[in-house]
């Protein structure tokens, strides 16, 4: 019998989505009848069709591979140039980031590259996580023996965390003892705030000064409506030498089925080998991506290169408000009831604070018990999340109204 990473069996319960799923599936046995009123509230999945541009440029794609003259078999591993490209100059140099094509790694999804990442790392680091945070930035770490085991809060040994509550206005503190890798998110899962340049710099500086690794996940960045917020670390001066980005197609252009992300590794990034000497990341993460992953097919590629066309920035920002006027519908809903709410204004999240007192799971229940809404228990995103609860505006506008009807209905406070 071949033995097991036992680093996995001090995971919490299940991953979190999974978990709720299974929730559900346990309410609605014992409530058939309201299975079909259920509004899914929980994981941020995408609703609407993918943009038009996107969908043409694919069906074009499918056909090139039909014809010997244009058929494409194993993609380059870091992606093809014209995507890279692409990104380079609508994502970064019109925003006066310095960023090269030869930086980008395009990937099947931030939270795999999210993941994916520690390959390149080591397991002496001291890492530090804000409280709540995405999930799959602290499990990762677990499951690659970064961390001890958790306690009673689902606070894991060895990890650094960092509360962002209302009491903090959602920003982190830097941490009081130096670590040498930090994960941020903005506009940020799950608590929808964001980061101004000033508190970007914040950390960039931090990170300098004490050798650190930024990890940023700018998944979000599309929903950004506020001025003058950073939409890259890459516009903080610094940065480049500090940070790596992650990016997604899934959140602005409805890729979340489709697949497609990339992640920019600044050469000169270096990492400390155990003599000592500085290694670039960038090297590593080629070297990685090389050898464990065959890249992004040749068609979804096409398809997130139309982001970048007329078109398609047109069909994708008309995406974005879609979702932001959900989020606005929930926020001022929820707001009506009584209920404190946080975020959803440059983010598709609506962060509450659960009414009377009620625990995340509790309040989690009893939207599910008498409104048949389904939400994310803030608990599940840390211990700092206790006490709060994510609703996505991702979803239909029908179930958008109909969710804030029932809870306005149901739950005044
Ligand atoms: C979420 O609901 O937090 C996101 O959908 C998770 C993800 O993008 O992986």
């Amino acid at each position: 019998m071949p033995t097991i990473n036992n680093n996995f069996l001090k995971l919490q319960a299940g991953y979190l989505f999974p978990e709720i799923g299974r929730r559900v599936a346990e309410f609605t046995k014992t409530h058939p009848e309201a299975e079909a009123k259920i509004i899914k509230m929980g994981i941020g999945d995408v609703t609407e069709p993918l943009p038009e541009a996107c969908v043409v440029a694919m069906h074009k794609a499918v056909d090139d591979l039909s014809k010997r003259g244009s058929f494409h078999g194993y993609g380059p591993e870091q992606g093809y140039a014209w995507l890279r490209e692409a990104i380079v100059e609508n994502d970064y140099r019109s925003r006066g980031c310095d960023v090269g094509a030869d930086e980008i790694f395009i990937s099947d999804g931030s939270k795999c590259d999210c993941a994916n990442i520690l390959d390149i790392l080591g397991h002496d680091n001291t890492i530090a996580v804000t409280d709540p945070v995405y999930p799959v930035y602290v499990d990762t770490n677990v499951m690659v023996g970064n961390t001890g085991g958790a306690d009673e809060a689902g606070r894991y040994g060895g990890l650094v965390y960092l509360p962002v509550t209302a009491e903090n206005g959602f920003t982190p503190e830097l941490p009081t003892t130096p670590v040498d890798i930090i994960y941020l998110c903005y506009p940020n899962n799950p608590t929808g705030s964001v980061a101004s340049k000033e508190t970007l710099k914040k950390w960039v500086d931090y990170a300098n000064e004490h050798g650190s690794l930024i990890l940023f996940d700018a998944a979000y960045e599309a929903y950004i409506t506020e001025p003058g917020i950073p939409r890259s670390i890459y516009e903080i001066p610094g940065a480049r030498e500090v940070a790596i980005e992650f990016r997604s197609f899934s959140k602005n252009a409805g890729f979340t089925g489709t697949r497609c992300a990339f992640t920019v590794v600044p050469k000169g990034l270096t990492g400390k080998a155990s003599d000592g000497t500085g290694i670039e990341l960038h090297r590593l993460w080629q070297r990685r991506q090389s050898t464990k992953f065959n890249g992004v097919s040749y068609i979804v590629q096409r398809g997130a290169e139309a982001v970048y066309s007329e078109a398609g920035q047109q069909q994708i920002a008309g995406l974005v408000s879609f979702y932001l006027e959900n989020a606005r519908i929930i926020r001022e809903a929820l707001v009506r009831t009584g209920m404190t709410v946080f975020g959803g204004v440059s983010a598709p999240y609506v962060w509450i604070k659960t009414p009377a007192g009620q625990t995340s799971w509790e309040f989690f229940d009893t939207l599910l018990n008498d409104t048949h809404i389904v939400g994310t228990p803030g608990s599940g995103f840390g211990a700092s999340g206790e006490g709060y609860l994510r609703l996505s505006a991702f979803n239909s506008r029908e179930n958008v109204e109909e969710a804030m009807q029932r809870i306005g209905s149901v739950l005044a406070v």
